[in-house]
């Protein structure tokens, strides 16, 4: 034998020992923790037990001071580690050492389709809350955008559960790494925010079982994720949060989730499903059943004394009460009862990096016209930026989410930073007016005057940014509300036709965690969206505007024409928002674009678009085989070729659909998907696995996952609504 070969051949045994000793450490590690669970149990009092169940303060759970336990800390969640909040009420506590990184909003995440970017997102924010002396982070949030009216929306991964499952497995192992529990939300058919704490959601299995429910099964089984939040509404009539069908038999049973399921901040309503549909630790419960209280009342919370005195009366067995405590003995023993030394870092250079590389890899460029953008930052031009959102903070406001970032570099300063040769004008040009989060109330603007200075300014300029969108607000991009319009508030649509008027060289930069209605845009000459983009949003978006970075972003929702070409909203009020009591998710599963693709409805933009300031072409695509069987791996490649005049990524995007089948199906959907870099001048070539179980229909008549015989079609291409080639398959 060769030495080259020797040598393979002992590194190949020493991985395969090495992976085979890591599972059996793993192993034994979880059986110590098991017999030092139990031990530890033996030793609780059941007033002990029934205390580790509920709140102490806001965000923390008591510890058991005789044995040594430690109290468990929790914070928001998902887009940094939130500011310190006071022990009994809502109020900011007013420390000096709680400023952190804001990183991207999760929609940005989303559109990046890069799942190695998700694991960089997880281990920096996971050591920011371990600086912060966080065990648990309140997220990820998975919940499908069904609407782009739900507030909350941009804390969200997107409309397909094949995306969300990809993205949210890496961030959660990301941030676990470091000894903290991501806690993944809210599960589930939290959709939308309007009457969130009571509406009653009526959904098919199908649907549930394909749309709603995989990206949370992939965080229980692939990411491993310790703890789930329980959502507000009720699903078939009763409570998420205490859910039977949800959190025992779905989550507890078939999946064989072994970690703690948290309530949502006043999301509990009854001690005895409480005890017995799976909640293991309530929080925020108020003394009116939702999130008022009076002082403390954590004794009266539903898993407090109502749920001791069940116990000591014998309605419930302490069997349930243990169960429990074994939970959060485990996540304790995870994170603050761990051997994990790691100590964390904050605000250090490199989480500001991470935050600036997903920022720009996240951007989607939608329109641009003769080249609009990049825009050459060494050329002596005037540029006009006008629009309240490049001034205007965003990691602030939107609800529990909010951050209290160290920077935040507004697009206006990060555009002065890297055009220090051009002449940067600016005007406001519109005014969303006070919002409950503003922490300096500014004098109220004259919104004339705002539009007379806008137009000025743009004509003075060669070109024209304006900075428009959404915010953070109460009934925009926030929890607790929802859009009261598909359109752009403050009068953003008018204003861009005036400047329209008098400077056509316009481009429309959008921030926003939602699709939004465009009637301009045939007219402006670029769009670009750029989701809430963190502390460093400025700087991000002059990478991609300079063309320092080649954006490389892809639409994780459709862009509907108008709202009625969504699906949720195509069949009236009952569909959305309900009657207040219930709601019926009449589309199916028939979300996004599988609604457009399928019914043959265009939408403004579709999932998976984006431009690049490149082109790339993909060819050679083809499978190995036509015919598959149970289990086997379809392995589709394809060959892309940068054609034009920058280096960039594309995302190769491959959708599966059957024609004949025994229900309804949607005419394409995501099955796998990879991010290459090519070169200009350069091809690559990909190769990407689909596994043929992965194709399997959930048939409510057996309830369970039914793989059809028969053609299937497989469609690869750079959006949802751009395919280069579809092949054709069997499975037998
Ligand atoms: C939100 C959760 C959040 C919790 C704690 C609730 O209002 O729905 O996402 O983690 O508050 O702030």
């Amino acid at each position: 034998m060769k030495n080259s070969k020797k040598i393979c051949l002992v590194v190949v045994c020493c991985v395969l020992f090495f992976f085979k000793n890591n599972i059996q450490a793993q192993q034994f590690s979880e059986i110590q923790i098991n017999a030092k669970i139990d031990s530890v149990l033996s030793l609780l009092t059941l007033e002990e037990k029934v205390a580790m169940c509920h709140a102490q303060s806001k965000f923390s759970t008591p510890g058991v001071g005789r044995l040594g336990i430690p109290e468990v800390w929790m914070s928001d969640g998902p887009h940094g580690v939130r500011g310190e909040i006071n022990w009994d009420d809502w109020g900011y506590a007013g420390w000096t050492n709680d400023y952190i990184t804001a990183f991207p909003a999760l929609t940005c995440l989303a559109a990046t389709f890069n799942p190695s970017i998700a694991k960089a997102y997880g281990i920096s924010v996971g050591e920011e809350a371990k600086y912060r002396e966080k065990d648990v982070l309140l997220g990820p949030g998975v919940n499908i955008y069904r609407t782009p009216l739900n507030g909350r929306n941009f804390e969200y991964m997107g409309e397909d559960p094949f995306l969300a499952s990809t993205m949210v497995v890496p961030y959660i192992k990301g941030v676990q790494q470091n000894g903290v529990a991501a806690c993944v939300k809210h599960y589930a058919l939290n959709n939308q925010e309007l009457w969130r704490d009571h509406i009653s959601v009526e959904v098919s299995e199908r649907a549930l079982y394909e749309i709603y429910l995989p990206a949370f099964k992939a965080a229980v089984q692939q990411g491993h994720v310790w703890s789930i939040m329980g959502a507000y509404n009720q699903f078939r009539g009763q409570h998420t949060t205490h859910n039977e069908m949800l959190m025992n038999k779905i989550l507890k049973e078939d999946w064989a989730f072994d970690g703690v399921v948290i309530s949502d901040w006043g999301s509990t309503h009854n001690t005895k499903e409480a005890a017995l549909y799976g909640l293991d630790m309530e929080m925020g419960t108020g003394t009116d059943g939702l999130t008022t209280s009076t002082q403390n009342a954590y004794d009266f919370y539903y898993l407090a004394n109502p749920f001791l005195k069940m116990l000591k009366e014998g309605t419930i067995e302490e069997a349930v009460v243990d169960d429990k405590v074994r939970r959060i003995l485990r996540l304790m023993y995870r994170t603050n009862m761990s051997n994990n030394s790691s100590f964390g870092r904050i605000n250090n250079q490199e989480h500001l990096d991470v935050a600036r590389k997903i920022a720009g890899e996240g951007i989607v460029l939608l329109k641009n016209k003769n080249s609009f953008f990049p825009i050459n930052p060494n050329k002596e031009i005037t540029i006009a930026i006008i629009g309240e959102n490049a001034t205007k903070s965003l990691t602030v406001g939107g609800g529990s989410s909010e951050l209290k970032a160290k920077n935040e570099i507004s697009p206006l300063e990060g555009l002065k930073n890297r055009y220090k040769n051009a002449t940067i004008i600016h005007a406001k040009g519109y005014a969303s007016g006070p919002s409950q989060y503003d922490r300096v109330v500014e004098p109220t603007d004259d919104l004339e005057n705002l539009k007379k200075e806008a137009i000025e300014v743009a004509s003075k300029a060669d070109v024209v940014l304006f900075f428009g969108g959404l915010n953070k607000n109460h009934l925009q991009d926030c929890e607790g509300g929802d859009r009261q319009s598909f359109g752009l508030p403050f009068g953003q649509d008018e204003l861009i036709d005036e400047i329209l008027k008098v400077n056509a060289n316009t481009g429309v930069i959008l921030v926003s965690g939602n699709a939004v209605e465009m009637p301009w845009v045939d007219n402006v000459s670029a769009v670009m969206q750029t989701w809430y983009l963190g502390s460093e949003a400025g700087n991000a978006m002059a990478d991609v505007i300079s063309g320092d970075v080649n954006p490389s972003g892809k639409l994780p929702f459709s862009f509907p024409k108008k709202l009625t070409d969504n699906a949720a909203h195509s069949f009236g009020e009952m569909s959305y928002p309900g009657d207040s009591i219930t709601q019926y998710y009449k589309e199916g599963i028939l979300v996004g674009y599988r609604w457009h693709e399928t019914k043959k409805i265009k939408p403004l933009f579709a999932f998976g678009e984006g431009l690049s300031y490149t082109n790339f072409e993909i060819s050679n695509i083809g499978t190995a085989k036509k015919t598959y069987s149970k289990d086997e791996e379809i392995v589709v490649s394809a060959t892309v070729s940068n054609t034009g005049n920058f280096d960039g990524l594309e995302v190769v995007q491959i959708y599966v659909g059957k024609s004949k089948s025994k229900v309804e199906r949607a005419l394409k959907e995501l099955k796998g998907f990879k991010k290459i870099m090519v070169k200009k001048g350069e091809s690559e070539t990909v190769e990407i696995s689909i596994n043929v179980n992965d194709l399997a229909f959930y048939d409510e008549t057996i309830s369970d996952w039914n793989l059809e015989k028969g053609g299937y079609v497989i469609y690869v291409g750079n959006a949802s609504n751009n395919i280069s080639k579809e092949i054709k398959i069997s499975i037998q």
